[in-house]
C-alpha cells in the first residue's frame, strides 16, 4: 500500500532550464506559468537590460509583470503533478550558482535556439548535467522563424554534445508556415491556431491524424512528402526509445516549438512530466539516503539576500531530499551540531511568497535564515549524515577591493561579507603589515562587475576594483608552513581565508608546480581543509 509520502513523490517533478542567453528561457518559463495556471495572461519580456544584473531571470519578468516572482524556484501544479521549476541565472559567464542549483534538480531541459544551435553556455550547462546523470530534455525553440532544419539540430547534439536525441514530435512547416507538430506515438498532429497576441494566453489546438483527409488539405503535396520522409528516416536510421536511457542521461527525448506563440508547449509539457523522474534521492556521508525515508532530510544549495529590498531579508534555499517537513519542525544542523526550528518557511508560488505547511521530496523551502546557513549544509531528522551533493569551486580570478569613500568602508564590508555567505564571492585577508584591504577571489570575470554593482545598489558603497596577476588558489596544509616566508614577488602570495586557513595565490601553473616541486612536504589543495575534495570543481 502506498503510504502519502510515497504518493507525494510521485507526482513530483523538479528540473531545471539551461541555456545560452537568449535562447527564449524567460519566455519559456512564463509560459509554463501560463500553461499551469500559475498567471493568467504572459506578456513578453523586455526588461532586457535589467537582466544582465539581475540574480534571477524572473526578476526581470517581476520587473515587466509586477508580480512577485523573484526567487529560485517556482511550484506550480500541472493536471496531478506538482511542478518545481528552479531558477539558472542566465549570466554570459560561468556561474556557480548554477552549477549548485543543477545540484538540486532531477532533470533539465535544454533550451535551444532553433537557428543558433548549441551554443557555448548550452555547452558548459549540458556537461554539468552529464556529470551529475541527470535526464537531459531538449526543446528547440524559435520554430516560427527560418532555423536550421531538425535533423541537422539532432545531428549537432551528438557531434558537439555527443549525445542522441530522440524526437518525441516533428515540426510541420517552420518559420511563418509552423503549424503543428506530428506526434510520433500517436501518429496525430497538433494543429495549432496562432491567436496573433504573441501567446498571452493560451494556444488553440487540434488534434488531428497525420493519415486524414484533413490533414491532406492542410500541407502541399511537396510539405507532405518532406514530413512522410523525415519521419520514415528517424523511424528506420533513429534510436528505438529507451526511457532507462533517458532517465540515466543518454538520450534526450526532444521537443520543437515556439516559446513565444506556445506552439508546442502543451504537447511538451505532457511529455516532459511523463517521462522525467520523480525526485530522486541523495548520496551522503552515510551512502545514498532514499526520498522515501520517512525521516526529513535536505541540503542548502542556495542563500540569497535582499530579495525583498524593503526587507534585507536572506533567504536560504533547501531542497528536500526525504521525508515530510512540517510547518515549525526543528531539525539538526549537522555543521553546527545543533537542533534548529526551521523558521519562517516560504515556497515560492508564481504569485506570491506563501508560507507552507509541509513539503516533500523534491520541493524547496526557504528558511529564513539569520546568519546560521551556508551552501552545502545539511538539515536532518533521526540518524544525521552529511550530504555531498552541492559542488564547491576554487577561484580563479582575483582583485583587492576597496572602498571609494573611505567612509563608506564599513558598508563595503558589509556587502562583502553578505556576498561570501551567498557563495557569490570568496574574501581573504592580505597577511603583510598594512595590508588591509580584503582580497576578493571569483570563478568569472563577470562576478567583479556583479559585485561592485550589487554593493552600490544594495549597500551604497562605490567600490574600486584591482585585478591581482594571480589565476590558482591552493589552501595550505603542512607541519613547518610559514605563511609570511611564502610569498613571492608577484609569483605567489599567501592570503588568509575567512577561518583563518593559509593559502597561496599563483600566478600561473608554473608557479604552483614550482612551489609543489620545492615543498614536498606541504600538501596543497585547491578547497579549504575542511571540505571535502569530491565536491570540489576546479575547471583546470
Ligand atoms: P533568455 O531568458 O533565454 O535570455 O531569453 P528570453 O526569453 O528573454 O528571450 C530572448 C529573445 O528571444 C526575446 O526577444 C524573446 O521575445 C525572443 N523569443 C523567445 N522565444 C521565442 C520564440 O519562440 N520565437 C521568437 N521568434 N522569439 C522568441 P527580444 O527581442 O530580445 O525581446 P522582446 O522585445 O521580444 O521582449
Amino acid at each position: 500500500m502506498s503510504t502519502e509520502l510515497d504518493r507525494e513523490i510521485a507526482r513530483r517533478r523538479t528540473f531545471a532550464i539551461i541555456s545560452h542567453p537568449d535562447a527564449g528561457k524567460t519566455t519559456l518559463t512564463e509560459k509554463l506559468l501560463l500553461y499551469g495556471g500559475a498567471i493568467h495572461l504572459a506578456g513578453s519580456v523586455k526588461a532586457r537590460r535589467a537582466k544582465r544584473y539581475a540574480t534571477s531571470d524572473w526578476m526581470a519578468i517581476e520587473k515587466e509583470r509586477g508580480i512577485s516572482v523573484t526567487s529560485s524556484v517556482l511550484q506550480f501544479s500541472y493536471r496531478d503533478h506538482a511542478v518545481n521549476l528552479l531558477d539558472t541565472p542566465g549570466h554570459q559567464d560561468f556561474s556557480e550558482d548554477t552549477y549548485r542549483t543543477l545540484s538540486a534538480a532531477d532533470a533539465a531541459v535544454m533550451l535551444i535556439d532553433a537557428a543558433k544551435g548549441v551554443e557555448p553556455q548550452t555547452i558548459k550547462l549540458f556537461k554539468v548535467c552529464r556529470l551529475r546523470g541527470i535526464p537531459i530534455f531538449t526543446f528547440a525553440n524559435k520554430l516560427d522563424r527560418y532555423g536550421r532544419a531538425p535533423l541537422e539540430l539532432m545531428d549537432e547534439l551528438e557531434q558537439v554534445l555527443g549525445i542522441r536525441a530522440y524526437p518525441m514530435n516533428w515540426p510541420i512547416g517552420s518559420g511563418p508556415d509552423f503549424r503543428g507538430v506530428y506526434d510520433r506515438k500517436s501518429k496525430h498532429v497538433h494543429v495549432f491556431t496562432a491567436e496573433g497576441r504573441h501567446g498571452e494566453t493560451e494556444v488553440q489546438e487540434r488534434l488531428v491524424p497525420w493519415d486524414s483527409d484533413e490533414m491532406r488539405g492542410m500541407l502541399s503535396q511537396s510539405e507532405r512528402e518532406k514530413v512522410s520522409e523525415d519521419i520514415e528516416l528517424l523511424d528506420i536510421g533513429g534510436d528505438e526509445f529507451s526511457l532507462d536511457k533517458v532517465r540515466q542521461g543518454q538520450l534526450s527525448p526532444m521537443f520543437f516549438g515556439s516559446a513565444m506563440t506556445n506552439f508546442g508547449v502543451r504537447p511538451f509539457l505532457d511529455a516532459f512530466l511523463e517521462l522525467a523522474p520523480p525526485p530522486s534521492g541523495r548520496e551522503s556521508s552515510k551512502g545514498f539516503i532514499e526520498p522515501t525515508r520517512e525521516k526529513f532530510a535536505g541540503f542548502v544549495f542556495k542563500i540569497q539576500a535582499n530579495m525583498d529590498p524593503s526587507h534585507r531579508d536572506r533567504v536560504a534555499f533547501l531542497r528536500v531530499v526525504s521525508g515530510r517537513y512540517d510547518k515549525g519542525m526543528s531539525a539538526f544542523h549537522t555543521r553546527l551540531e545543533k537542533s534548529v526550528r526551521l523558521a519562517k518557511p516560504t515556497q515560492f508560488m508564481a504569485s506570491e511568497r506563501t508560507s507552507i505547511d509541509d513539503a516533500w521530496p523534491g520541493d524547496v523551502i526557504g528558511l529564513f535564515d539569520p546568519g546560521q546557513y551556508r551552501i552545502g549544509d545539511t538539515l536532518v531528522d533521526g540518524d544525521t549524515f552529511d550530504f555531498e551533493c552541492v559542488p564547491r569551486f576554487s577561484p580563479e580570478h582575483f582583485a583587492i577591493v576597496r572602498s571609494k569613500d573611505p567612509m563608506k568602508r564599513k558598508q563595503m564590508e558589509k556587502g562583502l561579507e553578505q556576498l561570501a555567505e551567498e557563495g557569490t564571492i570568496q574574501i581573504f585577508q592580505q597577511l603583510q603589515m598594512g595590508m588591509k584591504d580584503p582580497i576578493v577571489g571569483v570563478v568569472g570575470q563577470l562576478q567583479f562587475e556583479v559585485l561592485q554593482y550589487r554593493i552600490e545598489h544594495e549597500y551604497g558603497a562605490n567600490i574600486l576594483v584591482d585585478k591581482l596577476p594571480y589565476a590558482h588558489a591552493r589552501w595550505v596544509v603542512g607541519p613547518k608552513f610559514d605563511a609570511k616566508a611564502f610569498d613571492w614577488e608577484g609569483n605567489r602570495q599567501t592570503v588568509q581565508d575567512r577561518d583563518g586557513s593559509p593559502l597561496v595565490l599563483f600566478r600561473d601553473e608554473w608557479a604552483m608546480h614550482h612551489a609543489l616541486e620545492k615543498h614536498p612536504e606541504l600538501t596543497f589543495l585547491a578547497h579549504a581543509p575542511q571540505l571535502k575534495a569530491s565536491s570540489v570543481i576546479v575547471s583546470h
